[in-house]
């Protein structure tokens, strides 16, 4: 059955109508047409969908969308403030460090939290916190370094 649901995403309150079983992924893709997030495993393992709720990386796929309503949503559409884009993804492009690209917007949303937290994360530090996500390009240590060069740059002052 569907229901209404509310939340905010990157910044807006937002009303979406969905059934009642919907995932969070789905809702953002099919609801509010914001396609970054994407769908891979769909059972929360390989990083894909990752989005911030209320400014912590999660898995959409597998956040239930009744579980997601009244709180804040970031997705990698949110990252950018205007046309600047948020400092990882510029070093993420300066770098060309992804191949594909169906892994890096959840990378850059995991990425984006843990420069919050940690400024000037090392080479350990980063591939720790984006242990969890699958590259079947094997960008990974390419995304890995080009994170901490974001961090080097100041990206965890903005
Ligand atoms: S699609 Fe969500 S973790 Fe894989
Ligand atoms: S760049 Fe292709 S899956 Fe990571």
């Amino acid at each position: 059955m569907k229901q209404t649901f509310e939340l905010t995403v990157n910044g807006e309150r937002r009303q979406v109508d969905a059934e009642d079983q919907s995932t969070l992924l789905h809702v953002l893709r099919e609801g509010l047409g914001l396609k970054g997030s994407r769908f891979g495993c769909g059972v929360g393992q390989c990083g894909a969908c990752v989005v911030l709720l209320d400014g912590r990386p999660a898995p959409s796929c597998d956040v239930p969308m009744w579980s997601a309503v009244g709180r804040d949503v970031t997705t990698v559409e949110g990252l950018a403030d205007g046309d600047v884009l948020h400092p990882v993804q510029q070093a993420v492009l300066d770098e060309q460090a992804a191949q594909c690209g169906y892994c890096v917007s959840g990378i850059l949303v995991s990425a984006a939290a843990l420069l919050a937290e940690n400024p000037h994360p090392d080479e350990s530090t980063v591939a720790a916190a984006l242990d969890r996500h699958l590259c079947r390009c094997g960008a990974q240590r390419r995304i890995v370094r080009a994170v901490v060069r974001a961090g080097a740059r100041g990206a965890g002052r903005r």
